[in-house]
């Protein structure tokens, strides 16, 4: 790997600038989800089993420079505490950052408050971003998941400290680089959601990289429509005609075979147990909407999982939210998770709604790796590379 680890630092005594990422859901004034919180916990374990002492730097929703109150870190600072096992203090501003007592200097961990209440962060501004480093001895960038943004905590820092990537950094590039950049072939992708317009750049990567990419979800409707079949009242960017079959060009091109859907789950309403029948993909009714794929077409999937090596998947097959149309869904993500447990399939997943899809079939469980990133994800699918990435790399 081009940059370093933790374990190529001498931590002994230092201040290590930790980026994490812990923009995580909150209900009520709680934390919903400490899934993010709880996997930079071996990052700060590992620093202090090294001797450093770390400073959480990480952000909160996007207060665009301002101070918003209700935006604070310090509402994750109780599920910080119980994921680490100590005490965490959280320093309000920078300045009591500069300040810090001899007392608080010596506490285990600090949390900054969200470093997005100063302009400096997202304009990543050297004179911030110096300010920044002077708080620290050592940069870890441990937020894949931020990578996507060149800002002073996720960028610049990592040319101003001598920086290494942080244990869940690590494994996320770990797990990406095996599922796309020297895949185990074949390579299956699985590519689902709404849009064809949000992922025009992801599909336009994959059809170059991988052996058989599956696209599901409302936009295998855009794709079905632009081959002429009917899709009756389903979700259809009709304007996205042209672009589909351009995509379906170069896939022939590149040798990359895409599945859509052959048969489809069809229904009069988009509600939980409406009626349904399926349906030949090339039979549906003027007045139904696709909502899932059918049995014929996830045997195909399931097929294709079985003679590959290696599986990308974002977004889900149908309207995963409402049973029973999350039957594609499900399926396909019980058959992944199986072949990743023999050890037949190296499994990759991220982005969005995909981890609550496979959470909610079950089975992420299963799968080799999830990412917790949701647009740095799309990105590296993208094939774009990431600046807070490419900055440990340079730092290396
Ligand atoms: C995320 O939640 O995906 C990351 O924390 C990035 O957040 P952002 O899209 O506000 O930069």
């Amino acid at each position: 790997m081009p940059w370093k680890t933790l374990d190529d630092m001498d931590l002994t005594g230092k201040r290590v600038l930790v980026r994490v990422d812990i923009n995580v859901p909150v209900e009520n004034g709680l934390v919903s989800d400490d899934t993010r919180i709880r996997k930079i916990a071996p990052t700060v374990m590992d620093i202090l089993a090294k001797g450093g002492r770390p400073i959480l730097v990480a952000h909160f929703g996007r207060p665009k420079g301002k101070v918003v109150l209700d935006m604070t870190l310090r509402i994750c600072v109780p599920a910080l505490e119980a994921a680490l096992g100590r005490k965490v203090r959280f320093i309000e501003t920078l300045e009591a950052a500069e300040n810090l007592t001899e007392e608080a200097r010596a506490a285990d961990v600090l949390l900054l408050e969200n470093i997005r209440f100063h302009p400096g962060e997202e304009q990543n501004d050297p004179e911030f971003a110096a300010r920044l480093a002077a708080l620290g001895d050592v940069y870890c960038n441990d937020a894949f998941s931020a990578a996507h943004r060149a800002h002073a905590s996720t960028e610049a820092l990592a040319r101003l400290l001598p920086a290494c990537a942080g244990r869940l950094m690590q494994a996320e590039l770990e797990a990406l680089e095996a599922a796309l950049g020297q895949p185990q072939r074949p390579v299956v992708a699985v590519v689902g959601g709404a849009k064809v317009s949000t992922k025009l750049a992801l599909l336009g990567n994959l059809v170059e990289k991988v052996d058989h990419l599956v696209i599901g979800g409302g936009m295998a409707n855009t794709f079905l429509a632009a081959q002429g079949l009917g899709v009756g009242t389903s979700l259809c960017e009709h304007d996205m005609a042209e672009t589909a079959r351009q995509i379906m060009a170069k896939a022939q091109a590149m040798g990359c075979e895409i599945l859509l859907p052959t048969d489809v789950v069809v229904a009069r309403a988009f509600e939980a147990h409406a009626e349904n029948s399926t349906v030949a993909a090339t039979h549906c009714p003027e007045d139904t909407m696709i909502l899932d794929a059918g049995p014929a077409s996830v045997a195909r999937i399931l097929a294709a999982f079985d003679g590959a090596k290696t599986l990308i998947w974002n977004g889900p097959l149908g309207a995963f939210e409402i049973a029973p149309f999350d039957a594609a869904t499900n399926a396909a993500a019980a058959h992944a998770a199986k072949l990743s447990q023999t050890g037949q399939l190296v499994s990759v997943a991220g982005g969005g709604d995909t981890v609550a899809a496979l959470n909610k079939a079950g089975a992420a469980d299963g799968f080799s790796y999830i990412s917790t990133a949701g647009g740095a994800f799309l990105e590296w699918m993208e094939g774009k590379l990431l600046p807070g990435v490419a900055a440990l790399d340079q730092a290396a």
